[in-house]
């Protein structure tokens, strides 16, 4: 790790707006409480005890003006706070349609990257400068959180369920990763590094690390190896859902609710089948828990998404 400075520069356009809002409510908060204090200090020094000061004229008159200023000055300037705070967490929290989707796999110590193409690392994220990624993240045992400070990002990454992340990184350059949850006893070795490059060197970077193929081709693999296909295909005889077309849609369930078929829906078909099963279908698919890694479980989705190139959506 080298020198962790005392200020981390921003390095994503999320960051610079994280820090625009947190500059606003320092000022804001440092100019009320000097004025609160200064006001405090006169106050004490011109009326204290034994000062003289016309003391036994009656309470002063109400002054309505000025009421009306100081109740109303303060709430318009804490709604607007709110609601800058609000569209700005909104804006971050919603990963623009057109993002570049990376699997993040975190486990005790590591973090495990699945690139869409096929590419996998370690403790090292590749991404380029000036475009969008949105991460999909998962633990394969307990809590960890995705950290990076130039980003301005941070997220707990859960066993069971699916979390995510984006950032749209502006300069080329290192940044340090950190697991932010404490998550054992290797927990502050679990430090990884996030690398921006140029559009170019990214493809070059790509180019030069071809994977065993594509996720969604992987997932095909998967799909057929795991006997999916057996029941999901095309010509099978078992009355099995059919998933060419799925990712995305809204699914109508067996007990009469409807859920959009998102990548955590998918996980939790082939994991827990029986918990949410679809209308008009029996609840036979047997649990593949225990049987399919997380990483195998983001490749089956992956391939699941690609039947339906027509429409994207995000998990
Ligand atoms: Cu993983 Cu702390």
């Amino acid at each position: 790790m080298n020198g962790f400075e005392r200020f981390i520069a921003p390095a994503s356009t999320g960051a610079h707006q994280t820090d625009a809002l947190l500059l606003a409510l320092t000022l804001i908060s440092v100019t009320v409480i000097g004025g609160i204090t200064l006001t405090m200090v006169v106050f004490a020094a011109r009326w204290h005890e034994g000062h003289r000061a016309p003391r036994s004229e009656g309470s002063p008159k109400r002054n309505r003006k000025l009421e009306v200023v100081w109740i109303g000055v303060p709430l318009v300037g804490f709604l607007g706070i709110f609601l800058w705070a609000a569209i700005l967490y909104h804006n971050l929290r919603t990963p623009p349609a057109d993002a570049l989707t990376i699997n993040v796999v975190a486990k005790q110590w590591m973090w495990k990257i699945q690139h869409p193409d096929g590419q996998r690392e370690i403790n090292q994220l590749h991404v380029p400068a000036g475009r969008p990624v949105e991460l999909v993240m998962t633990s394969q045992d307990v809590i960890h959180s995705f950290f990076v400070p130039a980003f301005r990002i941070k997220q707990d990454v859960l066993p069971g369920r699916y979390t995510n992340l984006w950032f749209n990184a502006t300069r080329p350059g290192r940044y340090q990763l950190f697991c932010a949850e404490f998550c054992g006893t290797d927990h502050s070795r679990m430090l990884g590094t996030v690398i921006v490059m140029s559009p170019t060197e990214y493809s070059d970077w790509l180019a030069a690390n071809p994977g065993e193929g594509s996720l969604a081709m992987q997932g095909g693999a998967l799909f057929r190896e795991f006997g999916c296909s057996g029941c999901h295909g095309a010509s099978s005889t078992v009355h099995a859902p059919d998933l060419a077309g799925l990712y995305g849609r809204t699914v109508h369930l067996s007990d009469g609710g409807a859920v959009r078929a998102d990548t955590r829906y998918i996980r939790d078909s082939i994991l827990l089948p029986n918990s949410q099963v679809v209308a008009g279908y029996e609840s036979i698919m047997p649990s593949f828990e225990d049987q399919v890694s997380e990483e195998d479980v983001l490749k089956l989705v992956a391939y699941i998404r690609s039947l339906n190139p027509a429409q994207e959506e995000q998990p």
